[in-house]
């Protein structure tokens, strides 16, 4: 597999932290050329740094993927730089505030799905129309558990997973013709920023995720990025449309 990436060029979306960052290092370690997108400059440089640090190049563009001027400057930015899009990981994403949909705040929506579905939705509309002319690419959304199954208490992210596994499906299906290989990964509870911060409310919370993986642990963020890397290399291409749970046997119970 890492053979195959060092003649191709691709972008990570949300790379300035866990699973993105995790993702953007692997590419780097198959000596891929990365776009590390972002809108946290600091940790954007980091991991530009930790990429060139296992021999991959990469390249740092600030973006707010709720900002679709913002996302196709971005994507445009990675074909000019790399002169190919090969792969691309839209990954950026927020669990926003907890709530019961009764009583949710509406500006709490308008921020979780903007940023997880309409971000997605922003991507692939810069990415599919030059995958398209080059007649090959593959694309990796990431949704989650949360986008195969419900769960009570955060309603925003729950309804925007589920869109980003919908919006897979149907953009899977209208380019496989045309050579692009759109899937989703939909990591279980993995230790990141954004999850310690949610298990950081209350200790309780911890145990009770791990008490529902079947593997008895949390998942690492190296163990989403294998499976990112899978679906964009070649060893995946016969798989169209599919939402990979990779979940220590969560939603399968
Ligand atoms: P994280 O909080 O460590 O990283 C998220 C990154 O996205 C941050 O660098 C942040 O600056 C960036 N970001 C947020 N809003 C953005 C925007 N509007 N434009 C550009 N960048 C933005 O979170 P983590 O855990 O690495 O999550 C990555 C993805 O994985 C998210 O889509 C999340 O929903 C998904 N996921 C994470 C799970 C976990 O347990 N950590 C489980 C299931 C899914």
């Amino acid at each position: 597999m890492t053979a195959e990436f060092a003649t191709r060029a691709g972008l990570v979306t949300g790379a300035a932290s866990g699973l993105g960052r995790a993702t953007a290092i692997a590419f780097g370690e198959a000596r891929a050329r990365v776009v590390v997108a972002d809108v946290d400059e600091a940790g954007g440089a980091e991991t530009v740094r930790m990429v060139e640090a296992v021999g991959g190049q990469a390249l740092f563009i600030r973006t707010d993927v709720t900002d679709a001027g913002q996302v196709e400057a971005m994507v445009g930015g990675c074909f000019a730089a790399y002169g190919s899009l090969d792969f691309a990981v839209n990954n950026a994403g927020t669990t926003g505030r907890g709530g019961r949909v009764g009583e949710y705040d509406l500006e709490d929506w308008r921020r979780t799905v903007s940023t997880n579905l309409d971000g997605v939705f922003h991507c692939l509309r810069a990415e599919l129309p030059i995958m398209e002319r080059a007649g090959r690419g593959a694309i990796v959304n990431v949704a989650s558990g949360a986008g195969l199954v419900g769960f009570p208490g955060l309603p925003a992210y729950v309804a925007s997973k589920h869109g980003v596994v919908g919006l897979t499906k149907a953009a899977a299906l209208e380019y496989a013709a045309a050579g692009v290989r759109v899937n989703a990964v939909c990591p279980g509870s993995t230790r990141t920023a954004m999850l310690e911060g949610y298990m950081a409310q209350d200790p309780r919370v911890e145990r009770m995720m791990v008490a529902g993986v079947p593997l008895g642990r949390l998942g690492l963020p190296d163990e989403i990025a294998a499976a990112i890397l899978w679906l964009c290399s070649d060893a995946a291409s016969f798989v169209v449309g599919h939402a990979l749970a990779v979940d220590g046997g969560s939603v399968v119970q």
